[in-house]
C-alpha cells in the first residue's frame, strides 16, 4: 500500500534500509490504526455487449471507529457498489479497504449489512432470527440468549421474541435485521437504504433507533439513502456522491446527529444551519439528475 506522508519522514540510514523501515513503521502503524480507510476504489463492469460502466472512480475515505456517515446521490452514482465493496460481496478493480489494521478481501462478520427488506428469514422466530449469527459460531445458548434477550430490549422488541418475521410490520422487521446485525458484533455497520420502504412516521421512529444505537454501540456506520432529510439527520458526516462515474462530489461535517440522540427530530430541524443545508444539497442532487437527463435525451 501507499505509504501516509507522515510515514515518508527520512531516516539517517543507508537506501535500502531506509525504504525497509519505513516499511515496518508502516506496518506497526497501520496494525493501531482503528476505523475504516477506503482507498482509491474504483469499480468497472464489463457488460456483455463490449461496453462497460464506471460504477467508481477513485473514491477514498477514512472513517475513525465510531463515525456516522450517511451517503447521498443520484440512482445510479454507485452508492451500492460503494457498499458491497465495503462489504466485501464485490472485488473492487482498483484501490483498497483496510479496517482495523488489516486488508479487507471478502465477507467478515466483522461488516454486518442491513437491507432495505427481505433479509430476514421468514420462517423463523424473532429470537431464532437475532441467535443466528452467534449460533452459526458455535456460541453456547445461555450465552447467546441473553444476547438476544439484551438487543430485543433495546430495538423495543422484547413482547415479540416468540412472533415470526411474517407476523411483523415492516418497521418491526427492520428492528429484527438491525438486532440482527448487531448480534454478531460487527466492528461497521453497512446499511443500504435500511428505511426506504417504510412510512413517513415508522421511518421517524426508525431514525431516532438507528441513532441511539450509534451512541450506546459505538459502531462505526455507513448509511445510504436517497432522502437528504434522513441524509442531514443521521450523518455526522455526510458525502454526496456524484455518477457517470460515481464518485465523491462534497463532504459536509453535520451537527444534526449528535443533537438528535434521544431529542425529538423536529426539534432538530428547527436548527438554523439545518433548512439551508437541506436547501443546498437538494439543488445539488436536482442538478446532477438534470445533467444526466440531458445526456441521456442527447444519446437518444
Ligand atoms: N453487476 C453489475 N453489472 C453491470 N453494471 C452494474 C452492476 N451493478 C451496478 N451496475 C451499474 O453501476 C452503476 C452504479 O450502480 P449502483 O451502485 O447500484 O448505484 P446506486 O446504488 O447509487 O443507485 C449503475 O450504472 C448500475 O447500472
Ligand atoms: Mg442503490
Amino acid at each position: 500500500m501507499a505509504c501516509p506522508a507522515l510515514f515518508m519522514k527520512p531516516i539517517k540510514i543507508k537506501r535500502r534500509e531506509n525504504r525497509r523501515a519505513h516499511a515496518c513503521w508502516a506496518e506497526r502503524l497501520i496494525g493501531t490504526m482503528t476505523g475504516l480507510s477506503i482507498q482509491n476504489l474504483s469499480m468497472r463492469f464489463d457488460l456483455p455487449n463490449g461496453g462497460h460502466v464506471q460504477a467508481l472512480k477513485d473514491v477514498s475515505l477514512d472513517l475513525k471507529q465510531g463515525e456516522l456517515l450517511s451517503v447521498l446521490g443520484p440512482s445510479g452514482c454507485g452508492k451500492t457498489t460503494l457498499l458491497n465493496i465495503v462489504a466485501g460481496f464485490l472485488a473492487p478493480t482498483e484501490g483498497q479497504m483496510i479496517l482495523n489494521g488489516h486488508n479487507v478481501t471478502g465477507p467478515d462478520a466483522e461488516r454486518g449489512m442491513v437491507f432495505q427488506q427481505g433479509a430476514l428469514f421468514e420462517w423463523m422466530s424473532v429470537r431464532d432470527n437475532v441467535s443466528f449469527g452467534p449460533d452459526m459460531k458455535g456460541m453456547p445458548k445461555s450465552e447467546s440468549a441473553e444476547i438476544v434477550d439484551h438487543l430485543l430490549d433495546v430495538v423495543g422488541l422484547q413482547d415479540f421474541k416468540e412472533k415470526m418475521v411474517y407476523e411483523l410490520s415492516g418497521g418491526m422487521q427492520q428492528r429484527v435485521a438491525l438486532a440482527r446485525c448487531l448480534a454478531n458484533d460487527p466492528d461497521v455497520i453497512l446499511m443500504d437504504e435500511p428505511l426506504g420502504a417504510l412510512d413517513a412516521l415508522t421511518r421517524e421512529k426508525m431514525q431516532s433507533l438507528v441513532l441511539k444505537l450509534w451512541k450506546e454501540t459505538g459502531k462505526t456506520i455507513i448509511l445510504i439513502t436517497h432522502s437528504v432529510e434522513e441524509a442531514l439527520l443521521l450523518g455526522e458526516r455526510l458525502i454526496v456522491m456524484a455518477p457517470r462515474p460515481g464518485r465523491i462530489h462534497k463532504e459536509y461535517r453535520l451537527p444534526f446527529a449528535d443533537m438528535g440522540v434521544g431529542a425529538d427530530l423536529r426539534e432538530v430541524k428547527k436548527h438554523p444551519d439545518y433548512a439551508p443545508t437541506r436547501e443546498e444539497i437538494l439543488n445539488m442532487i436536482w442538478n446532477m439528475e438534470e445533467e444526466i437527463m440531458g445526456r441521456t435525451e442527447e444519446s437518444a
